[in-house]
C-alpha cells in the first residue's frame, strides 16, 4: 500500500517582531488582556514588500533540504493561502519558478486557517494515486496585509509566515504502524460565513477588503468542531485519542487550545502550542508548529500526531499520521 510519508519540514518567520506593547501604541488594548484572552505575546509582521511568496520559498527550500532532495526532485507544489502575491497566477506557481522547477504541477489552495489541512488532504490523495512521488506542502501568510489595524478586535490576533513539509510516496503495510498519512478529514458548513470573512474581494469590490469576525462565536464552533474532527479523524482508522501522542494545532488562541485539549483529555504537554510567539499565522501556523516540535525534539520518528485546524467558511479538518 503506497503511504504519503512526512520525510522533511521547514519554515521562515519574517524578521520584524511586533509585541503586544508596540500594538498598545495603535489601538486602545493592553498586553494584560491580549495575553488573558489568547495567550499571545508577540507576532511577526512581514516587512514592506516582502510577499507570501517570499515566505513560502524560505520555508520551502529548508523542507527540502531537510528530506534531504533537490528541488528537481519535487513534482507538485500545493500552497494554502488567503493571503497570495496576485489574485492570479497562484503563488504556488511563483514558488515553482523561484525553485528553479520547470516540471510536475503548482496550485494554491483556498480554506482560509484551515487550508494547509484542505492541502495535506489533496496531496495525500494525489501521492497515494500516483499522480506525484514527492510534493511540497506549504502554508504561507502575509496576513498582516488584511488587517484593519484600528479595530481591536481583530488586528491583535494575527501575524505573518510560513510553514512546509515534503511528502513522499513510500511503500507501508497497510496497518496504523505505517509511516504516512493514516487518515484525513476535511468538512466546511458555508451558513457561517457572516461570523468570519474579509469584506473585499475581486469580483464583490473590487478591493482586498479586512478581516472582521464576531469571535466569541467562532470561538464556541472551534471548540466544539475541532474536538469532533479530531475523534472522528482517529475513528475512521480505529483508533482513538488516547493512542496520539502529539496534537498540533491550529494556533488561533491559548484558550482554544486548552478547551479542546481538555474535551479529548490530552495533557497539556501532548499539544504544541506556538500562539505566543507565532500568533495566528492562519494557513502558516499548523505547518510553523509543527517544524517548530520536530526540530526542538519532541515529535520524534515512530510518533503518531494529530494536525487539526478551523477557519472562515467556515471550514475544519484533521490529519493523522505516524512520523
Ligand atoms: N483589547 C481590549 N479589549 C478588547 C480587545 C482588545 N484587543 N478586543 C476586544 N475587546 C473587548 C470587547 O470590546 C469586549 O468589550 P465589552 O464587553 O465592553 O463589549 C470584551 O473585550 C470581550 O470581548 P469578547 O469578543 O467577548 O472576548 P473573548 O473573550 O471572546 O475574546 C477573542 C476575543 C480573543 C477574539 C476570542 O473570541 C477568540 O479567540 N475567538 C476565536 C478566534 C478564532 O479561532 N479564529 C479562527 C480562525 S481565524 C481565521 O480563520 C481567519
Amino acid at each position: 500500500m503506497i503511504r504519503s510519508v512526512i520525510r522533511g519540514t521547514g519554515s521562515y518567520l519574517p524578521e520584524h517582531i511586533m509585541t503586544n506593547e508596540a500594538l498598545t501604541e495603535r489601538v486602545d488594548t493592553t498586553d494584560e488582556w491580549i495575553r488573558e484572552r489568547t495567550g499571545i505575546r508577540q507576532r511577526h509582521i512581514a516587512a514592506e514588500g516582502e510577499t507570501t511568496s517570499d515566505l513560502a520559498t524560505h520555508a520551502a527550500k529548508r523542507a527540502i533540504k531537510d528530506a534531504g532532495l533537490e528541488a528537481s526532485d519535487i513534482d507538485l507544489i500545493v500552497l494554502a493561502t488567503t493571503t497570495p502575491d496576485y489574485t492570479f497566477p497562484a503563488t504556488a506557481t511563483i514558488v515553482q519558478e523561484r525553485l528553479g522547477m520547470h516540471h510536475g504541477a503548482a496550485f494554491d489552495v483556498q480554506a482560509v486557517c484551515s487550508g494547509f489541512i484542505y492541502a495535506i488532504k489533496v496531496v495525500d490523495a494525489m501521492l497515494r494515486t500516483g499522480a506525484a512521488k514527492n510534493a511540497l506542502v506549504i502554508g504561507a501568510e502575509t496576513f498582516s496585509r488584511l488587517l484593519d489595524w484600528d479595530d481591536r478586535t481583530t488586528c491583535v490576533l494575527f501575524g505573518d509566515g510560513a510553514g512546509a513539509v515534503v511528502m513522499s510516496a513510500e511503500e507501508g503495510e497497510g496497518t496504523n504502524e505505517d509511516r504516512g498519512m493514516l487518515s484525513t478529514l476535511i468538512r466546511s458548513d458555508g451558513r457561517h460565513r457572516e461570523l468570519l470573512y474579509v469584506d473585499g474581494g475581486p469580483s464583490k469590490t473590487g478591493t482586498v477588503g479586512h478581516v472582521r469576525m464576531i469571535g466569541n462565536q467562532v470561538f464556541r464552533h472551534a471548540v466544539t468542531d475541532i474536538a469532533a474532527a479530531m475523534k472522528e479523524c482517529a475513528a475512521q482508522v480505529g483508533l482513538d485519542m488516547t493512542d496520539v501522542d502529539y496534537c498540533v494545532p491550529h494556533q488561533a488562541n491559548q484558550r482554544i487550545l486548552d478547551g479542546v485539549g481538555k474535551r479529548l483529555k490530552l495533557r497539556p504537554e501532548q499539544v504544541i502550542s506556538t500562539v505566543a510567539l507565532h500568533a495566528n499565522t492562519s494557513a502558516a501556523s499548523v505547518p510553523l508548529a509543527l517544524d517548530t516540535a520536530i526540530k526542538d525534539g519532541r515529535i520524534k520518528d515512530g510518533h503518531l500526531v494529530m494536525l487539526e485546524a478551523f477557519g472562515g467558511g467556515f471550514t475544519w479538518g484533521a490529519a493523522l499520521f505516524r512520523l
